[in-house]
């Protein structure tokens, strides 16, 4: 017998069923071998007691197990009984002709053409030790109690996707902790204030989310960290803005994702997921838009203004004057919001309606093109959050490439790169574009960012508050 295999005792004179899973357990001891492989290195040989059929040998370095068996038909487990003999007698192949499993028979069949094929043996691999500081995995442990806290800080060391939420905490952390980092002094004191160009801070934080982000909650995680200036660039999807406003104008519900299109459609009833847009919230938007849209264009033909995306987004964040509104927030603290398709959603709707009546109004995404990238340009170093993925991710990559890369990103998503989608990409396929630095540590979460990004908030910016915001009331 090898040194490893399990002694099983000698003639055991206990017959049973024996399930497939135990009989190898038994038979290999910790071992782990499928009946398949021991089949495949059995012999079936003479001097079988009553009532069993035939026995079957199992070799390994000189030592070897005999089971006899008795098949008790066509789809049963075969009945074992089990022995350990040392050393073995030699195995005298017999043909045989019994009830068989299809698959057993055909193992059988294919031993019974040749003598004893070599043992089976568990490949000789050593373990390379580990590094000492190697993290061990461990899950969080109830006993403590329900401490959510402790519950999150768990995630680092639990493996799989909760591995890369504990990373990509510690990743926002670090952006954070550059970014509170004072600039060189001149004479003792910085006298102007960072929010007024990424130069005068040390870390730039760009934010982007798809509009579902808005849609759900999700939409209350991010007004927070820009209603505390906690991240200084924001780029979104046209449903990412118009839904942010919408959602001041009438409630969404929740639903679910089962609602029958058709339904739906009937009872004007717009479903994002599981939530609910309803119609008639389209027509109190149109109504608040179109005075806001006709200001616009007196300003544009009469002031010379050159509107673009986001100074639109600048200008309807401080209509609608409300402090739920992520675009409110933006706009009192000049947090410039980026949104380069923001005709694809119903703000085009409007534009178009408008425009019917009144042409003219010009939005030019290329001046808005040149502010973003000169934000990135100017950053001392920059942090990307990027949830979920289409052109808000790029655009903020994009930026991210006139300054030879991101030096810390965090990315959410549930899309998959195989068919190389952008959305899907890693954060290593940034790396070869030079959207993120080559010596960052970019993390990707896969996972809905809307269970996700609440997390990483309160484990992260949510925890640095006193000191992200200390400061800034009287600015
Ligand atoms: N509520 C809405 O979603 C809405 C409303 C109006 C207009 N639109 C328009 O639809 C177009 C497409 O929307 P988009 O580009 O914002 O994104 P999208 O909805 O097309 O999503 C892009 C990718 O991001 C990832 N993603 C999306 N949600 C995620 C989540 N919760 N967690 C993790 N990953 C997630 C997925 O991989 C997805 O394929 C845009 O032009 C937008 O303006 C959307």
């Amino acid at each position: 017998m090898s040194k490893d295999r399990k002694q099983i005792g000698p003639l055991n004179p206990v017959e049973g069923l024996l399930s497939i899973k135990r009989y190898d357990s038994l038979l290999f001891g910790r071992r782990r071998q499928t009946v398949d492989d021991a089949e495949k290195s059995s012999d079936i040989c003479e001097g079988v007691p009553p009532p069993y059929k035939s026995r079957l040998i199992f070799r390994d370095n000189g030592g070897c197990v005999i089971i006899f068996v008795r098949f008790t038909g066509a789809f049963n487990p075969p009945v074992f009984r089990d022995s350990i003999l040392t050393p073995c007698p030699p195995p005298v192949p017999v043909p045989v002709t019994l009830a068989m499993t299809p698959r057993i028979a055909s193992k059988v069949s294919v031993n019974m053409a040749h003598h004893i094929h070599p043992s089976l043996r568990f490949p000789d691999r050593k373990t390379t030790p580990v590094p000492e500081d190697t993290p061990k995995v461990q899950g969080y442990d109830f006993n403590q109690g329900v401490d959510h806290h402790a519950l999150l800080k768990s995630y680092f060391n639990t493996g799989f996707q909760a591995t890369n939420v504990g990373l990509a905490i510690q990743e926002i952390n670090n952006m954070i902790d550059r970014r509170q980092q004072p600039m060189k002094a001149v004479n003792g004191f910085v006298d102007e204030d960072p929010s007024t160009c990424p130069c005068l801070r040390s870390c730039t934080i760009f934010l982007s989310y798809t509009s579902n982000l808005i849609s759900c909650g999700v939409r209350e995680s991010i007004r927070y960290l820009v209603e505390h200036k906690m991240v200084d660039v924001l780029a979104t999807t046209a449903g990412g803005i118009e839904e942010d406003l919408i959602k001041c104008l009438g409630p969404v519900y929740l639903g679910a994702f089962t609602l029958s299109g058709k339904d739906l459609y009937e009872k004007g009833l717009n479903r994002i997921g599981n939530t609910l847009m309803p119609e008639d919230n389209y027509d109190k938007f149109d109504q608040w838009m179109r005075p806001i849209l006709k200001q616009m264009l007196l300003e544009q033909n009469t002031q010379g203004v050159r509107w673009t995306p986001s100074k639109v987004i600048h200008r309807l964040g401080k209509e609608i004057n409300n402090p739920e509104s992520v675009c409110y927030w933006a706009y009192k603290n000049n947090i410039p919001v980026f949104s380069p398709a923001l005709t694809d959603g119903a703000i085009g709707d409007m534009f178009y309606l408008f425009s019917v009546e009144n042409p003219g109004l010009i939005v030019d995404i290329v001046e808005d093109v040149s502010k973003l990238n000169n934000l990135a340009v100017a950053a001392n170093s920059s942090g990307v959050i990027i949830l979920g993925g289409g052109v808000a991710k790029h655009h903020i990559c994009n930026a991210n490439t006139w300054r030879n890369g991101a030096d810390f990103a965090v990315y959410v998503n549930t899309a998959l790169e195989f068919d190389g989608c952008d959305s899907g990409a890693r954060p290593d396929e940034a790396v070869s574009w030079g959207k993120i630095r080559t010596n960052a540590k970019p993390v990707k979460v896969f996972a809905d960012a809307s269970i996700i990004f609440p997390l990483l908030v309160a484990e992260t910016f949510a925890v640095h508050a006193n000191k992200m915001t200390a400061g800034k009331k009287n600015k």
